[in-house]
């Protein structure tokens, strides 16, 4: 797939994910195999009014390239005016986010509440396209509602307003993120653009992204929940479509030293209280499956000190190097 300057071949993405995929999160997944991450979505009236938080997620590391930076918002010329800031620092495309179902999103005119109105999407996109010297593209669902999938007609509307590339996550709006994703659509999808179209929606192991590419020609797929606390699935995902071997699942002590390593991305990008604070939604995923975890969670998540942290974690690894197995 191309999009720009980007090449990649059967890239595994990391999906934008609201306080997720903040710049060290985005660095771990980099640095564990992801081809393409995304910024979190960044309010369009946000950066156009210079709200503080809006403008931090600006901030990328020159290790993270190519990074998208994702934009959502209803009104076009505030989202050009955002788009053209968002260009400034650096990313190599813009996302616009036309898939986001929560309230007050849609509410907004913006995210999912675009799927409603097909030609104002279209619209959006080429004022976008046409402000930014970078590639613009665009994520979506497959429609608002199971009776109203648009998504064939969206993606030539897409492709006609200069989108680069498509993300389709599976899902109609009005399932959230519950229900599977239906990644028959995307050979549908391709059959009428020549643009990428990148596959999101339910890709949850290596396995999973091997069996996406062999079953519905898209040109990426897109991870987002099962990269938590999991980048290595990345890593995983590739060798296995580059290959057809399967890495063996990293072991606990691998975990929790990327675990600390992604802890100490956090502490070098924001003031310690925060980072310490921000850290403890991951906890949960590096920790995820391993035997008796509790009285280790139960301390980092309530320690202030990196040091603390480091020492338990560790000795938490030890233990289990330790442990007989059952
Ligand atoms: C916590 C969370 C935050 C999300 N934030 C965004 C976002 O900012 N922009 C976006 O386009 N999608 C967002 N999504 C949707 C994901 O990008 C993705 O489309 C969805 O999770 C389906 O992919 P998955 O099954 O691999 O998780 C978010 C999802 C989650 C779980």
């Amino acid at each position: 797939m191309r999009i720009g300057t980007t090449s990649v071949d059967n890239g595994v993405l990391l999906a934008p994910m609201e306080d997720v995929t903040d710049l060290p999160f985005r660095v771990i997944c980099k640095r564990y195999g992801a081809d393409i991450v995304y910024t979190e979505f960044i309010s369009s009236e946000g950066l156009v009014r210079d709200a503080r938080r809006s403008l931090e997620k600006l901030r990328l590391a020159d290790e993270e390239h190519p990074v998208s930076i994702q934009i959502f918002g209803g009104d076009i010329n505030v989202m050009v005016d955002a788009a053209i800031r968002a260009a400034e620092s650096g990313p190599d495309f813009i996302d616009i986010n036309f898939g986001c179902w929560v309230k007050n999103v849609v509410a907004r005119n913006a995210g999912a509440a675009l799927l409603k109105d097909p030609p104002l999407m279209a619209k959006l996109t080429r004022a976008i396209v046409d402000a930014v010297q970078l590639p613009v593209t665009v994520k979506t669902r497959l429609g608002w509602s199971k009776d109203s999938i648009v998504i064939t007609d969206v993606a030539q509307m897409m492709e006609d307003a200069g989108a680069a590339a498509l993300t389709v996550h599976c899902r109609t709006r009005d399932m959230g993120h519950d229900g599977d994703a239906d990644w028959t659509w995307i050979p549908k999808i391709k059959e009428v653009v020549s643009i990428p179209v990148i596959l999101n929606g339910d890709v949850k192991s290596p396995e999973d992204a091997q069996r996406a590419f062999a079953t519905t020609g898209a040109d990426a797929v897109m991870i987002g929940r099962a990269a938590i606390g999991n980048p290595f699935i990345f890593r995983r995902a590739r060798h296995l479509i580059d290959t057809g071997e399967l890495l063996p699942a990293f072991s606990p002590r691998e975990r929790i030293n990327v675990c600390l390593e992604h802890l100490r991305l956090e502490l070098e990008s924001k003031p310690q209280k925060r980072a310490i604070h921000e850290f403890r939604k991951h906890y949960g995923g590096y920790l995820k499956g391993l035997p008796n975890n509790s009285p280790v969670r139960q301390v980092v998540v309530t320690s202030e000190s990196y040091d603390e942290i480091a020492e338990r974690m560790l000795q938490y690894a030890d233990d289990l190097d330790l442990r007989v197995p059952a």
